[in-house]
């Protein structure tokens, strides 16, 4: 029987997998046999999740960088060629969410939100196209925000909704521009996520929950999953879409 979901041999780039939706959508992937390399800005959290990583015997690698910086997105590329020679899929998870008013967002909290939620992405997706490019199925994955659709619930600031919308319109409008080199590009659009899955969250957030249609916070490993076929070879047609994950 063919496996859709079989990641096996194919290298994963998660950035911002240190904690959070990002860890376990690198999780994910590992488990479905991907080699993962695990970013985020600090180096011993890095390290401590490549430790944790190796232990379940997933094949994993480290890159501490910030991809807010142009120069280290430069190194992100050069270290996956050096050590693999091409990137399967490139997931552009990591993100800054901190909560402004409108009277004081100064220009450099837009500056701050853009660079790392806009053009950190950016430059990811422009630097890795050459080492997708030569690959089977490769995609690219885009994580945006229900904030940027539904701003009723966020509590992130226009700086954050608007970074979280441009990721919207990048994935749309490179759709074709990839696909003439074989690259899916998507985005998944979380809900108000219960990270850890837990039941005190629920409670404190169940008036937000009561909004979706089934009346209960996605999960990270619900943001994962659509992550996951998205990816595979049940999507080898999908590419420009965004997917709402959360019942909206
Ligand atoms: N949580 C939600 O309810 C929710 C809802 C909708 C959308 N989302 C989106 O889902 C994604 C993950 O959210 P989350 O709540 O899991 O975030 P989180 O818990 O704050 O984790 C963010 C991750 O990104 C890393 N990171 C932050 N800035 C970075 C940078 N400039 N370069 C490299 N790594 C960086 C962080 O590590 P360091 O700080 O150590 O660098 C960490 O690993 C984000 O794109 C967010 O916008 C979340």
């Amino acid at each position: 029987m063919k496996q859709y979901l079989n990641f096996t041999e194919r290298v994963v780039l998660v950035t911002g997998s240190t904690r959070g939706i990002g860890y376990v959508i690198a999780e994910a992937f590992a488990e479905q046999g991907a080699k993962i390399i695990i970013n985020g800005r600090v180096k011993n959290t890095v390290q401590k999740v490549v430790d944790i990583f190796e232990g379940k015997g997933y094949a994993v690698i480290g890159i501490s960088a910030d991809i807010g910086d142009a120069g280290a997105v430069e190194e992100i590329v050069s270290q996956i060629k050096n050590r693999f020679g091409h990137l399967d899929i490139l997931i552009n998870n990591a993100a800054l969410r901190q909560w402004n008013s409108l009277e004081n967002i100064s220009d450099e909290i837009w500056e701050d939100a853009l660079r790392t939620n806009f053009f950190g992405v950016f430059h990811l997706i422009k630097k890795m196209t050459p080492l997708l490019k030569q690959r089977l199925n490769p995609s690219i994955i885009n994580i945006s925000s229900i904030a940027a659709l539904r701003p009723l619930f966020s509590q992130t600031g226009i700086h954050y909704i608007v970074s979280k919308g441009a990721l919207l319109s990048l994935t749309l409008g490179l759709a074709k521009e990839l696909g003439e080199d074989g690259i899916r590009i998507n985005a998944v659009i979380p809900g108000f996520v219960n990270k850890e899955n837990d039941e005190n969250f629920s409670k404190k957030y169940s008036s937000i929950a009561d909004q979706t249609f089934l009346k209960k916070l996605p999960t990270s490993v619900d943001i994962a999953n659509a992550c996951l076929f998205l990816a595979s070879d049940l999507a080898t047609a999908v590419s420009g879409e965004s997917i709402i994950v959360g019942g909206y």
